[in-house]
C-alpha cells in the first residue's frame, strides 16, 4: 500500500479492518505534497517494491490524495511492465477528479504531469468518512471540479450544489460528480474530443495556479486557480459561445462568493498569456478553451485570440 504522512494516520485506521483480512501487505509511505510527485519518489516506489518482493501478482493500493494515485498509478504501471493497482482516494479532489480516467503520472522539472501513462486502475473506493478529517481549503479545491461538472454537462445538478452546504458535500453529490467524469473519460479515454469538455476553467486556471506558484508564498490550491479560471472562461463563453449575460452574472455570483478574489492587474497580463501558451492542451501554437453554450452545456475547441483572453482577465480582475 502507497500513503503519505497524513494518509497513513488519518485515513489507514479507517479501513484497517479490510486491510487486516489480507494475507500479506506491506506499506510504503512517502512525504505529502506535490514535491513527492518525482522521478526520485518513483525510484524509492519501485526499489521498496523490489525489497518486498512484489511480482506480477501483487497489487498497489493507492491510500491518497491525486499525488498518491497519479505516484502509484505511474509506478505500478510502469513496475513488471505493469502490476495491478486500486485506488482508495482521500482528497475530494482525487475522489471526483484525479482517481476517475486512468491518466497516472509525475512532474519533471517543475512541469505538471509531463511523464505519465494511461492506465486504469482494477478499482476505485470511495470512503466519505475520509472527508471528515480533510482541511476544510482541500475540499474547497475539490469543490471547483464538481461544480465544474455541473457547468458542462448538467444544469440540474448545478443547481442542486449552488443550494447544497458546499463546506461540507454529500456522499450523494460526490457520487453524481464521479458518474458524469466517469462517463465522460469512457468515452473518449484519450482526450480527442468530448474529454476536453473537462478542461472548462483550465486554460486560464492553470496559468493563474502556475503564476501563483510561481510568486506566492502560500500559493492557490488548484482548485481555487480552477474556480478563477472558471469566471474568466465563462466570461468568454458570454464573448463567443452563447452563454447568455444572465447565466454569467450567475457563475460570477455563485464561483466569486465561495472563492477568495486572487488579485492581479493588467501589468500581469502578458506573464499569464505566456504561460497559456506554453500549455500542451494548445496545437499549432493557438490557445484552445473548453467553452459553455450554456449552463449544463459545453463546446470544445474554441481558439481565443490574445485579445479575447485580455479581456476575460479584465472581467475577472475588475469584479
Ligand atoms: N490523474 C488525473 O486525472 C488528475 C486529475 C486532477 C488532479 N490530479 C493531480 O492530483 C494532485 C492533487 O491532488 P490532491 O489535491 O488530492 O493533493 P494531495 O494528494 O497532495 O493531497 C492534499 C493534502 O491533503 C492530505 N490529505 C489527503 N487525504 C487526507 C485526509 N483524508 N485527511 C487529511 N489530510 C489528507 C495530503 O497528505 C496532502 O497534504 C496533483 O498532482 C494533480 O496533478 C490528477
Ligand atoms: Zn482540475
Amino acid at each position: 500500500m502507497l500513503t503519505d504522512q497524513n494518509t497513513a494516520k488519518h485515513c489507514l485506521p479507517v479501513i484497517r479492518k479490510y486491510i487486516d483480512k489480507l494475507d500479506n501487505f506491506d506499506i510504503i509511505e512517502i512525504n505529502a505534497g506535490e514535491e513527492s510527485k518525482n522521478i526520485d519518489f518513483c525510484v524509492g516506489v519501485w526499489k521498496m517494491l523490489i525489497d518486498y518482493g512484489a511480482d506480477r501478482e501483487s497489487l498497489l493500493i493507492n491510500l491518497g490524495g491525486g499525488v498518491i494515485s497519479d505516484l502509484g498509478g505511474f509506478a505500478a504501471s510502469t513496475y513488471k511492465r505493469g502490476i495491478d493497482f486500486v485506488h482508495v482516494p482521500t482528497t475530494l479532489l482525487s475522489q471526483v477528479d484525479a482517481s476517475v480516467g486512468g491518466k497516472t503520472g509525475i512532474d519533471l522539472d517543475n512541469i505538471k504531469n509531463i511523464i505519465g501513462t494511461f492506465t486504469q486502475p482494477k478499482a476505485v473506493f470511495i470512503e466519505h468518512e475520509f472527508l471528515q478529517t480533510l482541511p476544510a481549503r482541500q475540499i474547497l479545491s475539490g469543490l471547483a471540479e464538481m461544480l465544474k461538472h455541473g457547468l458542462i454537462t448538467d444544469a440540474g445538478y448545478w443547481n442542486l450544489l449552488k443550494n447544497s452546504d458546499l463546506k461540507n458535500p454529500s456522499a450523494e453529490l460526490v457520487y453524481h460528480s464521479v458518474e458524469i467524469k466517469n462517463k465522460v473519460v469512457i468515452e473518449d479515454p484519450h482526450e480527442k474530443g468530448i474529454r476536453k469538455s473537462l478542461n472548462f476553467g483550465h486554460t486560464i486556471g492553470h496559468a493563474i495556479e502556475t503564476y501563483s506558484l510561481m510568486n506566492d508564498e502560500n500559493p492557490l490550491t488548484h482548485g481555487e486557480a480552477i474556480a478563477a479560471g472558471m469566471i474568466c472562461e465563462a466570461k468568454l463563453s458570454n464573448m463567443k459561445a452563447g452563454l447568455n449575460d444572465w447565466e454569467l452574472a450567475e457563475i460570477t455570483v455563485v464561483i466569486g462568493g465561495l472563492y477568495p478574489k486572487y488579485n492581479f492587474d493588467e501589468s500581469c497580463f502578458d506573464t499569464l498569456y505566456g504561460i497559456m501558451l506554453k500549455d500542451k492542451k494548445n496545437q499549432s501554437g493557438k490557445i484552445n478553451c473548453s467553452l459553455l453554450t450554456a449552463i449544463g452545456q459545453c463546446r470544445i475547441d474554441n481558439v481565443c485570440t490574445q485579445d479575447e483572453l485580455y479581456e476575460s482577465l479584465r472581467y475577472y480582475s475588475a469584479l
